[in-house]
């Protein structure tokens, strides 16, 4: 879940305007250039030459020359995703945009003051970005669930469970998830880190406390999940299904955000109630799913799911087929602390397939995303000690990039 903490400190949204957001695809899916601190040559695609949307695979292959002339540090900087205290983002954080070392920037609502100036910050990142080496917009993420778990005022203004228990649910799933779309893409926002896909089990338990899953049937999360999914990205705003493979079985007070988290659900259980949704939001499109911090014995019996490559690339991406961007959930969990130090569950996320690390937690300093560059250069000393697959973080590397092309 996205850590209790950071929902209270709330966050922003940055917005392509509504038609720019449009042009920012198209410039981006075309101009997707790498270049050198800065200096080497910007070389755009012609706009009449670029791929159409539906050959999102021919992305992948153009971004690939350009992730191989990226430094460590930039290819570090492409799985982290930063977080700030206060009203205006550190200059120790643009710098970073500039350098070509950050994904993106996870908004929190206690921030956002009004909508110009949430604009307006969103402006100071991609200006940022602008004069960065990778040519394709920032990622500026945020949680807009609806109901309880709203970063910005305004849609969707259901909780989950209050659209799951209508009888024309998937319908104001839809509306909820356009809603969610045309507000955060308003602010400049480009990612939501919802829906929220887990089937809860009893009313009260930890994902239903505060009315964040649609049902504890499968089959209605799944057809509100994928509604949503769908409504929310024709806004162009990408979605994120969580918490894979599923918080729905979690008793009120088995947070992983403040300690480890044990689901034991049978593996056929698991597959046939928990991963259902994933199924029909993988099918419709969903361009990130996050990763919970829970450990599933019955996929991996030692290691969350954020760290497993059992979890990520077997039953992620090899059973269910999804070829998408993973994220972490907050790195500085609780959950984790029996396992490494908060830069070294970076490492470990990394390795495990997690393309992107939610590095959440604001700096207790006002100047510094002190926890999104400690993970970074953990990430970097890694992949030059050769302790992390070059190739891997490469391929990690272009499906972020794909997806800053493509919001
Ligand atoms: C921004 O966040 C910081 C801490 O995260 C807080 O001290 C400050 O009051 C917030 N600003 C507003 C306008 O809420
Ligand atoms: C980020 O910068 C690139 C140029 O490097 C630009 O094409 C893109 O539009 C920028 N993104 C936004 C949202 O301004
Ligand atoms: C490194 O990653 C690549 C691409 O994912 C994979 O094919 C290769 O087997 C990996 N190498 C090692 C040593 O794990």
């Amino acid at each position: 879940m996205q850590q209790l903490r950071s929902r209270r400190q709330l966050g922003v949204g940055p917005k392509p305007l509504v038609g720019v957001s449009l042009l920012l695809i198209c410039a981006a899916a075309a101009a997707i250039v790498v270049q050198h601190d800065g200096a080497g040559p910007r070389e755009a695609m012609p706009m009449a030459r670029r791929p159409q949307a539906a050959t999102l695979p021919p992305v992948h292959s153009a971004v690939a020359p350009l992730v191989q002339r990226l430094s460590t540090a930039q290819l570090a900087g492409q799985r982290i995703v930063y977080a700030y205290r206060g009203l205006r983002p550190p200059r120790s954080l643009l710098a970073r945009i500039r350098a070509g070392e950050a994904a993106g920037v996870v908004l929190f609502a206690t921030n956002v003051s009004s909508t110009e100036q949430i604009r307006a910050v969103i402006g100071e990142l991609q200006a940022a970005n602008a004069s960065g080496p990778v040519h394709a917009p920032l990622l500026v993420l945020t949680d807009q669930e609806g109901g309880l778990v709203r970063r910005l005022p305004g849609a969707p203004e259901l909780s989950e469970r209050q659209l799951g228990e209508r009888p024309n649910g998937v319908a104001l799933a839809g509306e909820a998830g356009q809603g969610a779309g045309l507000n955060l893409a308003s602010a400049g926002i480009n990612v939501n880190l919802a829906p929220v896909l887990d089937v809860y089990r009893r009313a009260g338990d930890f994902i239903d406390e505060y009315q964040r899953s649609y049902s504890p049937d499968p089959h209605t999360v799944a057809a509100l999940g994928e509604a949503f999914v769908k409504a929310q990205q024709r806004k162009r705003v990408a979605a994120t299904a969580k918490h894979f493979p599923g918080l729905g079985a979690a008793e009120r007070g088995q947070d992983t955000d403040v300690r480890p988290v044990t689901l034991n659900i049978p593996l056929q259980e698991l597959r046939r109630v928990d991963e259902a949704p994933y199924r029909a939001a993988i099918v419709a499109g969903v361009q990130l799913v996050m990763l919970s911090w829970a450990v599933y014995p019955a996929l991996d019996p030692l290691l969350p799911a954020g760290l497993s490559s059992a979890v990520i690339h077997g039953e992620l991406r090899r059973r269910l087929g999804f070829r998408g961007v993973t994220i972490t959930d907050g790195i500085a969990a609780g959950a984790l602390r029996p396992y490494a130090t908060v830069p070294q569950s970076g490492v470990l996320a990394a390795k495990a397939g997690a393309d992107l690390l939610l590095c959440s937690a604001p700096s207790p300093e006002e100047d510094s995303p002190a926890e999104g560059i400690a993970v970074l250069q953990a990430v970097t000393r890694s992949l030059n000690a050769g302790r992390l697959n070059l190739s891997a973080a490469q391929q990690a590397a272009e499906r972020v990039i794909a997806l800053r092309a493509s919001p």
